[in-house]
């Protein structure tokens, strides 16, 4: 018997030379926990857990890996929790970015470690569940992943709040002076008033309904609040479905093929998602051997509008497009725009699932195609030679009027020097200029953190201006909104043109036209490239950074790591 093939616990047996003796001593220590020979007979269903006390997100871990192990059980498999890497957004340093290869490092070979014939992610906070994905599509075992769920909204005075699109709206207001300390405090203790993820359309909601239209959850499973029994009742739904990819596998690579992942794209688009979903994504097909195609996914973008009406592109939460009937509702108003053969882990095609949901009513979060809450899908992609790999802008969040916009530049180096800098009453910014921030890629902060959100520097912010052009190689929250152009490729530690902009050069961006080009000449940018040093991190000689620094990719490759990376054979979004 070799260390890959039997099922159950048979599965991956521990290196000892003797096959039989390495299932005796299994077994012998699993019984220590009060297992019969029954139950180790079963097929096996692993668990994730990443319950967390740092994760407010993961709260409810707990109760769904016991609704999880229910319905594992009523169908007869054997379910077996084990834990991994949890990441919180506001935990994590330096940013939640640089340790979401680590987790998808942890859930890969953990899932290859321990034998089971099919696992359950749970996952949920922003980078967690792309982590699980990337894993899971690496190991390549039969896999289903399940969230956490939104957490409700919360209310300030009169107002409905709820993280984090409204934590930046209130935070911004006490720059500006309307909101007062005591306010403010108040603020804090509303904005996150249970489990669960941010409940606007943020990079966890935008993973939930991309993740669902990939195929890779149960129906219905994206939008259900973290602390509603809909929830519950999908993390039983999910253990039945992992029991039966226990005994009649299908591989994530069955699943994640290239026309899954063109429905998840146009996923995105419609919903307003997060910027971060495209790097997600591109991550996750990345490990399935495909390559993204920017240009193909801008022109999806063109046909395909936003329909959601969540904040930060529109007015509601979460737990409204629950509501609203969820991802479906999505769907069928995209229908024409979908692969509806494509295979999900129930082991039925996305259209038979879509032709088995209760069926849909008039409804106002879940726009018609054609009456759209924005014209375009929510991103658009920018190229010129500011940005030859090009940038994100979130179309859909920024200010209609700034999206042609021609200003000065006033440039940040770092992140570091941002935050000595943006509030000096001496900085010499006006509300036309643009803000540009260098030093803030996958290897420039490190990490590529969500910075790309500049603060309006405090003196133009007292003035009432609410936005202004702003770009960096960053990203930025997916509850955050402006006109942030985000991702420029390559990055300015890398020795991209970013790195060669100075204070006073002229800018142009031309989202309409999907052109950002900087108005200095080629010879001069020349000449300044001689002088270009990359910035040196502090510990960046040993242990994970090291390997950080060393291997990371850029924005568009989904900042995975080189060796992690199968060779391409495909490029999604195909042209249509
Ligand atoms: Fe976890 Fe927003 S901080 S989803």
């Amino acid at each position: 018997m070799t260390d890959r093939d039997g099922r159950g616990l048979k599965k991956g047996l521990t290196s000892y030379g003797d096959a039989g003796f390495s299932l005796f001593l299994r077994k012998a220590f699993i019984k220590g926990m009060g297992y019969s020979d029954d139950a180790l007979e079963r097929p096996i269903v692993g668990i994730v857990d990443t319950a967390s006390g740092y994760n407010a997100c993961h709260a409810n871990v707990p109760d769904l890996i016991e609704a999880v192990k229910r319905g594992v059980m009523l169908a007869g498999a054997l379910p077996v929790p084990f834990p991994t890497i949890s990441i919180h957004e506001s935990f994590s340093h330096p940013t939640s970015m640089f340790l979401r290869n680590l987790m998808a490092m942890d859930t890969e070979e953990m899932i290859r470690a321990q034998p089971m014939d099919a696992v359950v992610l749970i996952g949920g906070c922003d980078k967690t569940v792309p982590a699980q994905l990337m894993g899971a599509a690496s190991a390549n075992v039969p896999a289903i992943q399940l969230v956490t769920g939104p957490m409700l909204t919360g209310r300030h005075r009169s107002e409905r709040v709820g993280a984090c699109t409204d934590c930046r709206r209130f935070w911004a207001r006490h720059r500006a002076g309307e909101v007062d300390a005591t306010e403010i405090a108040e603020v804090n203790d509303r904005l996150v008033p249970g489990a669960g993820t941010c409940g606007v359309m943020g990079t966890a909601s935008t993973m939930a309904l991309t993740v669902e239209a990939l195929g890779m959850m149960a129906p219905g499973g994206a939008t259900a609040p973290a602390v509603s029994a809909d929830r519950r009742r999908i993390a039983e739904t999910t253990g039945q479905i992992a029991a039966q990819l226990a005994t009649q596998p299908l591989l994530p690579s069955a699943i994640m093929t290239e026309k899954a992942f063109e429905n998840a794209l146009t996923v995105l688009l419609a919903t307003g998602g997060s910027t971060n979903g495209i790097v997600h994504l591109a991550a996750i097909a990345g490990r399935c051997g495909l390559s993204l195609d920017l240009d193909a996914f801008d022109r999806i973008g063109r046909k395909v509008p936003v329909l959601v009406d969540l904040k930060p592109s529109g007015q509601n939460y979460m737990e409204d497009l629950h509501a609203a009937g969820g991802l479906v509702s999505i769907l069928r108003e995209l229908k024409p725009h979908l692969h509806l053969d494509c295979l999900t882990v129930t082991g039925r095609t996305l259209g038979e699932e879509m032709d088995a949901a209760p069926a849909g009513w008039q409804q106002d979060i879940v726009a018609p195609f054609d009456a759209p809450v924005y014209p375009e899908g929510g991103m658009a992609v920018v190229r010129g030679n500011l940005a030859p790999g090009g940038a994100i802008v979130k179309q859909s969040a920024a200010t209609p009027s700034l999206l042609t916009h021609r200003g000065r530049a006033v440039v940040f180096t770092s992140i570091a020097d941002m935050a000595e800098r943006v509030d000096a009453p001496d900085l010499d910014v006006g509300p036309d200029d643009v803000l540009v921030l260098q030093n803030a890629g996958p290897i420039g902060a490190p990490g590529m953190p969500e910075a790309g959100y500049m603060p309006i520097p405090r003196k133009i912010a007292a003035t009432g201006v609410k936005d202004m052009v702003r770009i960096s190689d960053a990203r930025m929250s997916g509850t955050a909104s402006g006109t942030i152009v985000l991702h420029v490729t390559p990055e300015s530690a890398a020795g991209g043109p970013l790195a060669l902009v100075r204070t006073g050069d002229m800018i142009e961006l031309d989202v309409p036209g999907r052109r950002l080009h900087l108005d200095v000449s080629d010879a001069e940018l020349a000449e300044r490239r001689l002088s270009f040093k990359a910035p040196v991190h502090e510990g960046s000689d040993r242990g994970y950074k090291k390997l950080f620094l060393d291997t990371v990719l850029q924005a568009d490759e989904g900042c995975d790591f080189d060796f992690l990376v199968p060779e391409k054979t495909g490029r999604v979004p195909k042209d249509r």
